[in-house]
């Protein structure tokens, strides 16, 4: 794979290793110190901050024991054939539509017009066409209710399977999808307008129709998981975390795994289970496959940190992959024509592609009893965008209120289930869990009960007494929601009385930047281009938000670059793309500049990753906020700091930079960039 996930994986691992000493006491102390291997890499561990790289470098790798699932049985074993029975704890984990111990009660998601507003009833469908109300999910068409997905009518549309079919049977034909507002239609059946629908029903319904015509005169994009092409009739593969490590058949997301397999990615498995891969029917999938953790579970000799992955219930992580209706988002990868592999653009791609590569790493151990650390994947993000509000489910708990809260409570439920179904939470009251919180200013809603444990995120905000400080009113943790049934006291209780982030334990990682924001970087081969430029910024400068949008400082640093002509005296680029647009693409902008700024959005904003990735030293403008991987690398090595009240001397500051100090910074960097950063 790429260079930047290793050394991501290296320095989160690292970092890991380093806690049992620091977090844990010394229980696996006899493990570090040898010098043997080090010196192999030479250059891993330059401009790192403590011993914690030279350690995990130098570690001896020890015997391990062979792993055997324990033997519990589900009262179906089959799972209603919707499900698969995780043997550690006798209850079945089901796919979308169904739920329960043995995934017997069902579940809908049906495609709504309208939000209920009290109970838990789902809405159901609009009853004609007229009807008024909008959500994503509002449907022209047939609606899978086990996802909230809508599919054509018609000659080319969805036909369910015959009623009193069993359960998990496929319907009789899928039908072209129908999602989201440009395709759907934008008149009823009367021709009335429609809120939202951008489409002339006649494209749609009409006998050369995207729903009629197997070549139809206008075609929907086809973002669906499981079909490509210009129609969307190919059938391609469903993306799912280590596409089921082979043993088993990916569906939305969801898999279903092989007999004697079991768990998220069926890595797990029972005794006499055939634990040989086989992959020569389905090739496409040797890229994206590894049961390295099926292999790993026999005895041999194994490097630490062990890292045990929790197989949560379904609804905490790949049931918000079973909901949405674009493969672009919520997973880091899809598959396009042929089944080959495209990396999407989603700002949050971490979450996913942390989750699959720990269950990829060599680090995984499938046996709780050995391991140093257990990964608790949660996918917080994805559940506040796209799927919180787009149908009737899922909510935590009523519709109402803020997204934080719905989302701090999923991960506090998340907690509970693990405290009720397994030993290993009150071992060590949490310390030895890890959570990953990816979302603007997700570090700060965490809750209380959740703070002993090692919270990864993006946001380094340190200060104990924090508002938030959001232009965006659902993500606003500082505001309260009172309900009479589900939250009579409130709900910011949960989350009080703790700093966003604590660096003795906590750590802040990057964002991913799939390989086209770095494909003009010098530091990849592309031709280096002259540091013309002494500073530079594009983005949002606080148009149409609110004034407290990046705590006002990209609004400051706009007015004084405007007012006192900074462009024409100083070589400083700060502006909106409309505005900084025309000096060329970002990219190229980032890679002919001497400094760029980091400087936060409505929490996070992926600058530094921009940065670093084009050569250009960071100037980070944030008081009070550590930027990624603070306490795993040395930044002064390699960055500028200014404090938010010296804004208006920028100029001043980096022009009392020399050269050969620049130079410093920039040697610094390529250090950084290697360590940390680079594809
Ligand atoms: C980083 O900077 C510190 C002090 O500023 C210095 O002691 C150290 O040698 C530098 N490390 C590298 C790799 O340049
Ligand atoms: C369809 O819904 C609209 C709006 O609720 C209503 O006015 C109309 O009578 C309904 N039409 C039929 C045929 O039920
Ligand atoms: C499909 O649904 C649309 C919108 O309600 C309707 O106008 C059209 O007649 C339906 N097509 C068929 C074949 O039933
Ligand atoms: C892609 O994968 C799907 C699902 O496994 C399969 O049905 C299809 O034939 C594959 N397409 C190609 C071009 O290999
Ligand atoms: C968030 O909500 C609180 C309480 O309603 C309010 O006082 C505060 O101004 C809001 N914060 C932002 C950044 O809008």
């Amino acid at each position: 794979m790429n260079l930047w996930l290793i050394c991501l994986f290296n320095v989160v691992v690292g970092l890991l290793l380093a806690m049992p000493e620091r977090v844990l006491g010394l229980e696996h102390a006899e493990s570090h110190g040898a010098s043997e291997f080090s010196g192999g890499l030479p250059d891993m561990c330059a401009g790192t901050l403590g011993t914690w790289c030279q350690d995990y470098q130098a570690q001896k790798p020890f015997m391990s024991k062979a792993w055997s699932s324990s033997d519990w049985r589900c009262s179906d074993e089959n799972c209603n054939n919707v499900g698969n029975c995780n043997r550690d704890i006798g209850i079945c984990d089901c796919m979308a539509g169904w739920t329960g111990d043995d995934c017997k009660t069902r579940q809908l998601r049906p495609c709504t017009n309208k939000h209920r507003k009290s109970g838990f009833q789902p809405q159901g469908p609009p009853q004609n066409s007229s009807e008024p109300g909008w959500t994503a999910s509002r449907c022209a068409g047939v609606c899978d209710d086990d996802r909230a997905i809508c599919y054509c009518n018609g000659t080319l549309g969805r036909i369910p399977p015959a009623p009193g079919s069993p359960p998990g049977t496929p319907p009789l034909q899928l039908g072209r999808p129908m999602v989201l507002e440009e395709c759907n239609p934008n008149k009823d059946d009367f021709g009335n307008p429609v809120a939202h629908g951008q489409r002339d029903p006649e494209l749609l319904f009409g006998a050369n129709g995207w729903c009629e015509a197997k070549q139809p005169q206008w075609q929907c994009p086809c973002v669906i998981e499981g079909r490509t092409g210009p129609t969307c009739d190919d059938p391609a593969e469903h993306t799912c975390n280590n596409q089921c490590s082979g043993h088993g058949r990916c569906n939305f997301g969801f898999c279903m795994c092989d007999e004697g397999f079991y768990g998220h990615d069926c890595a797990r498995h029972v005794a006499g289970a055939d634990l040989k891969l086989d992959l020569s029917q389905r090739p496409w999938l040797r890229d994206v496959t590894s049961d390295a953790a099926v292999e790993a579970s026999r005895a041999q000799t194994r490097l630490r940190p062990l890292i045990y992955i929790y197989d949560l219930p379904s609804i905490y992580n790949t049931r918000m992959v079973e909901y949405r209706v674009n493969k672009g988002i919520c997973f880091w990868r899809s598959f396009v024509e042929g089944n080959g592999t495209s990396i999407t653009q989603w700002t949050y791609s971490i979450a996913p592609l942390l989750h699959e590569h720990l269950l990829q790493s060599p680090h995984r151990t499938l046996d709780p009893e050995q391991a140093d650390f257990f990964y608790v994947p949660v996918y917080t993000s994805c559940f506040m965008h796209p799927i919180f509000m787009w149908a009737d489910a899922p909510f935590w708990y009523g519709p109402d209120g803020p997204r934080v809260m719905h989302t701090a409570r999923m991960l506090l439920e998340a907690k509970q289930w693990l405290q009720t179904h397994l030993p290993y939470w009150n071992r060590k009251g949490g310390k030895d869990h890890v959570w990953l919180v990816t979302h603007d200013e997700g570090s700060c809603w965490v809750p209380s009960e959740i703070r002993p444990s090692i919270i990864l995120s993006h946001w380094g905000r340190r200060d104990v007494k924090h508002v938030s400080n959001t232009a965006f009113p659902a993500d606003n943790y500082s505001s309260e929601y009172v309900h009479p049934e589900w939250s009579p006291n409130g709900w910011t209780n949960i989350i009080k009385g703790h700093a966003c982030y604590d660096p003795d334990k906590d750590l802040i990682i990057p964002s991913f930047l799939g390989p086209s924001y770095i494909k003009q970087s010098p530091l990849l081969g592309f031709p280096a281009r002259e540091r013309k430029h002494l500073l530079f910024f594009r983005g949002n400068m606080g148009r149409g938000r609110a004034p407290h949008y990046s705590r006002g400082i990209r609004q400051r640093l706009h007015h004084l670059s405007q007012h006192h002509r900074w462009r024409d005296h100083h070589s400083i680029v700060i502006g909106p793309p409309e505005e900084a647009g025309q000096d060329g693409e970002y990219a190229v902008m980032l890679s002919s500049s001497r400094f760029c700024l980091v400087v936060p959005g409505d929490g996070f904003s992926p600058r530094a990753e921009d940065a670093i990735l084009h050569g250009c030293v960071p100037v980070v403008i944030m008081d009070n906020v550590d930027p990624v991987f603070a306490t795993a690398l040395d930044w002064r090595n390699f960055s500028v700091r200014i404090a938010e009240d010296d804004l208006e001397h920028l100029p001043k500051i980096l022009k009392a930079i020399s050269q050969q100090q620049l130079e410093t910074l920039q040697h610094g960097l390529s250090h950084s960039q290697q360590q940390s950063v680079l594809v």
